[in-house]
């Protein structure tokens, strides 16, 4: 049995100077003043993550959005937080758009956090792959640089190349792909989707994957995407790990648990989501097996 945990978009922000608020930084911050503050509450992301510490997962992964603006001392901030969560060797992180908010950015996250974000292979290029016991951990970035207005991620074609020798080596293993953008959005998210998602779930479908692991939409969600022959892969996303609340179709602060066991003729895998309600109580609100 392995058990891993998910949670991802803990937008941990500070404020920007006077320096920094030009362009799309500026925008965000507006954004930030008039409703972000009140949805991602540092409080929200303790209480969440000493609840989680109580479930002794073997591994913990963070799909991206960790920063909010991109500055440095929010990728410092994140950097203690994965501490206090375990070793780089117990931890795997992968940025998403917000932590590759403007261009001067790019180099950051690998700055901060490269030991967890490196694969078994020791070098940091995406996907890197991570194996632990039965499961591979192919990690993907989506984090590329927009213009204002835009939340939009790419893959690339090299990387979607090396997602599929990745995927084919993994082979017989319980192949768990991380990425921050969902593989398929609703026609309201297109300014927010992956550019290039259609690339990817013909990647998938070529070659099949376990499990899919996403943030970005900050919602609890399910949905099965086609995989090779009439298998499907179920790709699975979390809530923000600091949101207070719902808003809109968001949902309030919550991670999720995977019990993976078996072999690859016969996965098992069941899926605890625990969620924090109004009340400020964590509790579990869902529960199912996927395998
Ligand atoms: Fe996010």
């Amino acid at each position: 049995m392995f058990t891993l945990a998910h949670l991802s978009d803990l937008h941990l922000a500070l404020t920007p100077k006077p320096s920094e608020l030009a362009g799309k930084r500026g925008l965000g911050y507006v954004n930030w003043q008039r409703k972000r503050k009140y949805i991602h509450r540092p409080d929200v992301l303790t209480a969440i993550t000493r609840d989680l510490q109580t479930r002794s997962a073997e591994h913990v992964v963070v799909t991206g959005d960790l920063s909010n603006f991109s500055l440095p001392g929010e990728y410092a901030w994140a950097r203690r937080w994965l501490e206090s969560i375990g070793r780089p060797a117990e931890v795997t992180v992968i940025p998403g758009n917000h932590d590759v908010y403007v261009r001067s950015a790019e180099e950051l996250p690998a700055k901060f956090w490269g030991d967890y974000m490196r694969g078994d292979d020791g070098l940091e290029q995406f996907p890197f792959v991570r194996n632990r016991g039965d499961v591979a951990l192919i990690a993907l970035s989506t984090g590329v640089p927009t213009g204002p207005f835009l939340a939009t991620g790419r893959l690339g074609q090299p990387q979607l190349a090396r997602l599929a020798e990745a995927l084919e080596q993994t082979h017989g293993r319980f192949r768990i792909v991380l990425i921050h953008h969902p593989p398929v959005s609703p026609a309201r998210r297109y300014f927010r989707r992956l550019v290039d998602a259609e690339d990817l779930r013909l990647v998938l479908a070529a070659k099949g994957a376990e499990l899919l692991l996403h943030g970005h939409d900050h919602r609890r969600s399910l949905v099965w995407i086609a995989g090779t022959g009439n298998k499907k892969i179920p790709a699975v996303g979390v809530p923000s790990a600091s949101a207070q609340a719902k808003y809109g179709h968001e949902d309030p602060a919550g991670y999720t648990i995977f019990r993976i066991d078996g072999s690859s003729d016969s996965w098992c895998c069941e899926t605890v989501s625990y969620q924090r309600a109004v009340n400020g109580e964590i509790g579990e609100c869902a529960r199912f097996r996927i395998y």
